[in-house]
């Protein structure tokens, strides 16, 4: 344990039997507390916010895992209308973000000219855009980041190709990692993640979904436990994936020593304390949810999600205490993860 701790505090690389060792250790205090430090040494003790508008829950997918799935009926699909959206991310630049994530279920309503209008209006508040809206064209990613989006975000969920086929019917692993490479290439910063203790997800596949994240660069990191929802056709796993999905962030912080890493809201879901705890355990960023309160508790892609009858500014405040709690700051930068402060535009036309 030592001698790997050691190899990824001063080298950050370690291999597949090391990785796996740290993932089934019991000294997970020393593991944490390694990300910990590699984390202030890299990336500070700032904490940079995103502001998450949910924009629509409709979704053309039917991930086995997901409660906004298109087969469950039992769910109130709602969609913002544009003008609601840019509203939204006003008041959110208002509110001191620098950052706007827009998510929502693969929802076909917003056409390239929607979604591009979207993004060119709420670029006017000088803030950083995410755009987390699922598996798309070359040109639609193309046309997203010329109308202003800087990072996207699309986890790979699991690179283990039989656990996938089964939980992502109709969608295949190789176009995943095919459009984070398309990406990548258009220049924007790219996000990635798993689900940690999904029904048949062993260590062996999470170590390799580690290796295959830093194998890609990304230059962000979501690790979010599993949750079990009663509407999707998933059984009801045993035990709470809460420290495992710890273990894999502090590991990829060891791995990754200036990626930007959130403390999800999956984690909090299954630990009232568990932002705090993933921001001490290797995380830089929190996304705190600036949805208006009446959509929220449709937006449920897994019971129990927390804020859901919290407003958007009760949440920046909340969150601004949690953080100075633990004798962190919010950072008042965009906190992008290119050093260099501005993006190429990769204009690749093939
Ligand atoms: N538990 C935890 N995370 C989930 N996601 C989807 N369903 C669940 C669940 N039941 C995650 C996926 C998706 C993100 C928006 O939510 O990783 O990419
Ligand atoms: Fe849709 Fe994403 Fe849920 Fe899959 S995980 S059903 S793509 S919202
Ligand atoms: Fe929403 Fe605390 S962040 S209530």
């Amino acid at each position: 344990m030592t001698s790997i701790l050691y190899k990824a505090i001063n080298i950050h690389n370690l291999n597949k039997r090391e990785i796996l060792h740290l993932l089934d250790t019991k000294e997970s205090d020393k593991l944490f507390s390694a990300a910990d430090k590699v984390r202030k040494e890299h990336v500070g003790d700032k904490v940079h916010l995103r502001a998450l508008i949910e924009f629509s829950n409709y979704c053309k997918q039917n991930c086995f895992y997901c409660g906004l799935r298109r087969d469950n009926s039992k769910i109130t699909r709602y969609r913002l209308k544009p003008q609601e959206i840019i509203s939204l991310a006003k008041n959110a630049a208002n509110y001191g973000y620098k950052t706007i994530v827009l998510q929502s279920g693969e929802d076909l309503y917003y056409t390239i000219d929607k979604m591009s209008k979207i993004i060119s209006e709420i670029k006017k508040f000088d803030v950083a855009i995410t755009l987390s809206i699922g598996e798309k064209t070359f040109e639609e990613y193309k046309a997203y980041r010329k109308a202003g989006a800087d990072r996207y975000l699309l986890r790979i969920e699991t690179t283990d190709e039989a656990l996938y086929n089964k939980l992502d019917p109709g969608m295949s692993l190789q176009n995943r990692m095919i459009c984070l490479d398309n990406i990548k290439k258009l220049g924007y910063e790219v996000g990635s993640g798993i689900i940690v203790g999904l029904p048949g997800q062993t260590l062996e596949s999470i170590a390799k979904d580690i290796i295959y994240l830093k194998s890609i660069h990304v230059d962000m990191a979501g690790i979010g436990p599993f949750i079990y929802h009663p509407n999707t056709p998933i059984e009801k796993p045993e035990g709470n994936p809460f420290e495992l999905s710890l273990k894999v962030m502090a590991i990829l912080r060891l791995l990754m020593p200036d990626i930007n890493i959130p403390a999800t809201t999956a984690m909090e879901t299954l630990n009232p304390n568990g932002r705090l705890i993933a921001l001490q355990c290797g995380a830089n960023v929190v996304m705190p949810n600036a949805t208006q309160t009446e959509y929220r508790k449709h937006y449920e892609i897994y019971p129990g999600k927390i804020c859901i009858g919290d407003s958007p500014k009760h949440c920046r405040f909340c969150i601004d205490s949690k953080i100075k709690s633990i004798n962190r700051t919010v950072a008042e930068d965009k906190g992008c993860h290119f050093r260099s402060g501005f993006y190429n535009f990769v204009q690749n036309d093939k």
